[in-house]
């Protein structure tokens, strides 16, 4: 079974919530939006972000059985009072269950992060309405994955058997950040990085359950390139240990990846770096940003064995799903 365990949806049916600044939807066509935040014009996207069946279609030509579909992280509303992000949540996770009424498309959720007890209500009750785990964003304003907030819910996740997916947003911006996509091509990659890192010395993994299953896109970001850094500062630079247990390279069994990263020899750090248990085919479908064919490093990938290859492929994903796919089968 071939699983792309990150790909993002918009639901057509977006209402216009008439908050300043919010997230909203221009149905230019048929197959053609516009998400505007505000008035701005953000991006312009395709019936492939809501239709079903096109994404279905898209799947059959890339050999893709299933594909876990997360909302598109501009509209997390983390900045927003919780109340509001809460009826952001609740609207986008409902409309997302009509997205994926096949079997193949499998829903993750948005919570209200801002708010742990609201966020893990959220969570309860789009598992109770079938969505299989959550995607959250990797960061809550100036509050990291260590915040306490955000780890009685990543606890949470964990007593329930939620996967939660990682993905960077709300990137710094400034005129160096503006130009160029440099937000997605330097500040995505290093806000994953710095997610995993405040883990990692927030001691985060020294306190939640080891059965938390996490897992971070665009390959970790730049964490892999620069472990060893990290480790060398870890050792020599006591300013550096946080409140971390272990060294970095003590917690890489904690959390996976995904595989969308257009290069095979960045494929191979992953693998060299995580295990061949701990790398996912991840997508970004239906962005321009993303894989396409999906799947195709991992299946032309020649450093790995065919035993590897399947379980990056599908196999893995299997594993972060756990009881969801079981369940369906
Ligand atoms: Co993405």
């Amino acid at each position: 079974m071939i699983v792309d365990v990150h790909s993002h949806h918009v639901p057509r049916g977006w209402p216009d919530l008439g908050w300043p600044q919010a997230p909203r939807l221009r149905i230019d066509s048929e197959r053609e939006a516009m998400i505007l935040l505000g008035d701005r014009e953000f991006r312009r996207i395709q019936d492939d972000c809501w239709n079903p069946a096109r994404r279905l279609d898209d799947m059959d030509a890339d050999g893709v059985d299933v594909q876990v579909v997360s909302p598109t992280p501009v509209f997390f509303s983390y900045e927003r009072p919780a109340a509001q992000a809460v009826r952001v949540s609740r609207i986008f996770n409902d409309l997302a269950l009509e997205i994926c009424a096949s079997e193949r498309l499998v829903p993750f959720c948005q919570v209200p992060l801002q708010d742990p007890e609201l966020a893990c209500a959220e969570l309860d009750r789009c598992l109770a309405a079938g969505h299989a785990g959550v995607e959250i964003g990797n960061h809550v304003g100036d509050r990291d994955l260590d915040d306490a907030g955000v780890v009685e819910f990543l606890a949470h996740c964990a007593s329930v058997g939620a996967p939660v997916f990682v993905h960077p947003w709300d990137m710094p911006g400034g005129a160096r950040l503006e130009r160029w996509m440099a937000q997605w091509l330097v500040g995505m990659p290093a806000e994953t990085h710095l997610s995993v890192l405040a883990l990692i010395l927030g001691g985060v993994f020294d306190r939640v359950p080891a059965s938390l299953r996490l897992c971070f896109a665009h390959g970790g970001g730049s964490f892999a390139f620069w472990l060893g850094r990290f480790e060398n500062a870890w050792h020599r630079r006591p300013d550096v240990i946080g409140v971390s247990e272990h060294p970095p390279s003590h917690y890489l069994d904690r959390f996976s990846v995904d595989s969308v990263v257009f290069d095979e020899r960045a494929l191979r750090l992953l693998v060299d770096t995580f295990g061949e248990d701990r790398v996912l085919l991840g997508s970004d479908y239906p962005y321009p940003l993303g894989e396409s064919p999906v799947g195709g490093l991992i299946r032309e990938a020649a450093f790995l064995s065919d035993q590897a290859r399947a379980k990056l492929l599908g196999g893995n994903a299997f594993r972060f799903l756990d009881n969801f796919l079981e369940g369906e089968s």
